[in-house]
């Protein structure tokens, strides 16, 4: 899927070195270094990894300064339309779009793995209520690998096909029980005859006591958020699952680690960030200059949540899919949410702003999705797991990837040593 026709010439001293360009499908290019040390014994140096290429993927095409977003291929807006997140993660795990009976199959062996071992319960039990969820997701789903243990193997095609399965069936469970158990409500069991976004809600909010009506515009919003978050290229949740994965741990140990990524406030957790940031200003009198100027203050730690992105220099096409939503939920249910309002005026006020328009700074998916959440009673702090959720066949299609590619080996980058030089040790007396 690269070709490599064009060469980068590199200088050192006075020798030349010649380094293939490799050119993706979609004109893209890249330096190939990792000849670079052998050659040369110099590294590259680029903290944060801004412009290193990690991999090369077939996954998900991601185009920052035009904003488009595109799953093996499908603009993710189309996707978003006519998928279900279920046909979605197969498209993104297996690289096409599934024909009837591939669909059924794959349907009925998540189905058949929704439960968790009963065992795993006590596990539940032992957090504190004040426990976030997303710290009880990560070790459940760590957990996993101790009850599941005939699927830990990424080298054996059936093992891993299991956990896949496991993976996808168990996370929606896990997700609900932790936020039952935080609030003292009994566990609802999956019911197999729901479909995968259903069944979810069903384990969130239904109780024993009572018939839980299910809202389909709440099904509809889960279904197409989910969607919008199920892959985005090498982010730092989806690099750790590839790290993690290449020292060939076991699926679930790998998902552990990209939750925890995922969990920081300049990732997944900007979702929940975003909703605290607006209830703030609201709680503040509402003086959004003062907020939009701290953004702006070098000396100011605050940023705008839900606001810049690594990739993108244009709007995030999923941010705009989210407001879509936003607007259409706030129609139905009564014409008017004050955070969304503030949004759209800080939305507003920023775009305009030459601080924002300079450093091409947009929002973000994570600027409207909480809304929605909000919108459709989900707790704050469940937003990330929800991100989690939606992520996870991405997280799955990268580590399938990653262990079916030739040249998988061990993630192990270099680093340039600027500490001290050898130097004498002194007796902790003479300290
Ligand atoms: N508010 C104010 N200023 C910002 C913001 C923001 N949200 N984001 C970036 N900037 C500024 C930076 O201060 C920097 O300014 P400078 O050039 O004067 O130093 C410039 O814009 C470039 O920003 P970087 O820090 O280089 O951007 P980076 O790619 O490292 O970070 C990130 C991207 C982490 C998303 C950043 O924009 C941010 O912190 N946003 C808020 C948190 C957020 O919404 N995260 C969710 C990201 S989407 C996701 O994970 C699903």
């Amino acid at each position: 899927m690269s070709s490599s026709s064009q060469i980068a010439k590199l200088q050192l001293g006075d020798q030349t070195y010649e380094l293939p360009v490799r050119v993706g499908t979609e004109g893209n290019r890249a330096i190939d270094i990792s000849k670079l040390y052998a050659m040369t014994k110099h590294i590259t140096l680029d903290d944060g990894y801004g412009n290193t290429g990690s991999t090369m993927s077939t996954i998900t095409y991601v185009d920052g300064e035009a904003g488009v977003l595109r799953y093996r291929g499908y603009p993710v807006e189309e996707i978003a339309e006519r998928c279900d997140f279920t046909e979605t993660a197969y498209l993104l795990i297996y690289g096409e779009l599934p024909k009837g009976e591939e669909l059924e199959k794959f349907r009925t062996n998540i189905r058949r793995h929704t439960l968790l071992h009963e065992g795993m319960k006590t596990l539940f039990a032992g957090f504190p209520p004040s426990a976030h969820p997303m710290a009880i997701l990560s070790s459940v789903v760590g957990a996993l690998a101790i009850y599941d243990k005939d699927s830990g193997d990424p080298g054996d095609p059936i093992q891993s096909e299991m956990a896949i399965y496991r993976m996808l069936a168990k996370m929606p469970t896990i997700a609900a029980f932790g936020y039952k158990q935080s609030i003292g409500q009994s566990f609802i069991y999956p019911n197999n005859s729901l479909t995968y976004c259903q069944n979810f809600l069903h384990m969130m909010f239904a109780v024993p006591s009572e018939q839980y009506e299910m809202d389909v515009d709440f099904v509809n919003a889960l279904n197409l958020l989910l969607i919008l978050h199920a892959d985005h290229g090498q982010n730092c949740s989806t690099s750790a699952v590839r790290m993690v994965g290449s020292s060939n741990v076991n699926l679930f140990s790998a998902i552990s680690a990209g939750i925890c990524a995922l969990w920081g406030a300049l990732h997944g957790g900007a979702n929940e960030a975003c909703i605290n940031m607006l209830e703030g200003i609201m709680a503040g009198g509402r003086n959004l200059g003062k907020y939009i100027d701290k953004a702006k203050d070098p000396d100011d730690p605050f940023r705008l949540m839900g606001f810049g992105h690594r990739v993108y220099k244009n709007y995030d096409p999923r941010a705009r899919l989210c407001k879509t939503v936003c607007n259409r939920l706030i129609e139905k249910y009564g014409g008017e949410d004050p955070l969304f309002e503030l949004a759209r005026e800080l939305e507003e006020i920023a775009l305009s702003d030459p601080y924002f328009i300079e450093r091409k700074l947009y929002p973000n998916v994570d600027f409207y999705s909480g809304i929605i959440y909000r919108i459709m009673g989900i707790p704050k702090n469940m937003f990330t797991v929800l991100f989690a959720l939606g992520r996870v066949p991405g997280w799955i299609a990268h580590w399938r990837e990653m262990h079916l590619s030739p040249t998988n080996r061990i993630h192990r980058p270099r680093q340039l040593y600027t500490g001290h030089t050898e130097r004498k040790f002194v007796p902790l007396i003479k300290r």
